[in-house]
């Protein structure tokens, strides 16, 4: 019918292979819903090396949930059946959409962009996991602008809800209504946002963490800060939210909204500095907190 033969370019039905650019904790979480779903994925890493440790991140989250009983043995083999990891671009060929979760520099991801349009067939969408960064920009580096959006999800993939579709200005409808089905299979919830900085939810939750860490620069306790504010009702204070991003993101992302963030090269520059320490949080057993096997210790 109409309908259908509208949506043709961007067709549900051909959605089958998702592949996703970068094995880190958003990726392998990414990875890890889609194939619980039923999707193919297909991991790119730079090397053989990275490859095998997103494919131990993913099957890690997957023994987590024979651990706890929320998955069968046969749904994990099938689960894992579907899942490849490899270094090389020219395997995503067969993707149907590929979602980049790569480091938040502009030049890496478009790059990145560039490498998936040439191999990828043309009816084939890209997206971002980006969490502040331009759609547009990216968009840009490829020849299929219209179908390239933003899909932001949040750390930790299997906890958040909230996935934040980015209509960025050549975005078509076709893509962003395509987006909007594959977050409700994956049982999340979609919304829309425009292409400006942080979207809607880290330029909200930004201002909100960088006072937090303004008040440790003024000499407050992180673990008092954190414990007083999750009285006020948050699952996580906001210090040890910053730990459990990657002070290497939150550090990013404060850069990028920069410019709507009234006075905030002090935090930035505060955040720079630990990153340039190596205290990336959580991942790096130390941030604001330490950590000692994932778990948290005393402030530093
Ligand atoms: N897949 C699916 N489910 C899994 C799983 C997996 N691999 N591993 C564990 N689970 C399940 C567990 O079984 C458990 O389920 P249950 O409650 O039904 O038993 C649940 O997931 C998690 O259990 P935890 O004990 O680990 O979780 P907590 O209850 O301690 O909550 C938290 C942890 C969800 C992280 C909570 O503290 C929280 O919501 N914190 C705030 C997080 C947040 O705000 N994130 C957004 C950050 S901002 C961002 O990402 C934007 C970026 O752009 C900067």
């Amino acid at each position: 019918d109409g309908r259908t033969s509208r949506l043709g370019e961007v067709d549900q039905q051909k959605l089958r292979t998702i592949g996703i650019i970068g094995a880190g904790a958003m990726g392998a979480g990414i990875g890890q819903l889609a194939a619980l779903k039923g999707y193919d994925v297909v991991f790119k890493e730079l090397n053989r090396e990275l490859a095998d440790a997103g494919m131990a991140r993913v099957t890690r989250l997957l023994d987590d949930m024979v651990a706890k009983r929320r998955l069968s043995k046969s749904e994990y083999d099938a689960a894992l059946a579907r899942v490849q990891a490899t270094n090389n671009f020219e395997d995503m060929a067969d993707c149907d959409l590929v979602i980049e979760a790569v480091v938040e520099k502009m030049d890496v991801k478009r790059a990145v962009f560039a490498s998936l349009a040439a191999v990828l067939k043309p009816h084939a969408v890209i997206v971002s996991n980006t969490s502040a960064l331009s759609i547009g920009e990216m968009a840009a580096a490829t020849s299929r602008p219209d179908r390239v959006a933003g899909l932001h999800f949040f750390n930790p993939v299997h906890r958040m809800d909230l996935v934040e579709v980015v209509r960025a200005k050549d975005t078509s409808d076709d893509t962003v209504m395509m987006l909007l089905k594959l977050v409700k299979t994956l049982g999340k919830t979609p919304i829309v946002t425009s292409d400006s900085p942080g979207f809607l939810v880290n330029r909200v939750l930004f201002p909100y963490i960088g006072e937090a860490v303004r008040m440790v620069m003024e000499g407050h306790s992180p673990r008092e800060l954190d414990r007083e504010i999750k009285k006020f009702g948050m699952p996580m204070g906001p210090i040890e939210l910053v730990d459990h991003v990657g002070l290497d993101v939150a550090w990013h992302v404060a850069g990028t909204l920069e410019h709507v963030l009234p006075e905030s090269g002090d935090v930035i520059r505060f955040l720079g500095n630990m990153v340039a320490r190596g205290w990336m949080g959580k991942k790096s057993g130390r941030g604001f907190y330490d950590y000692i096997e994932g778990k948290r210790g005393d402030a530093a």
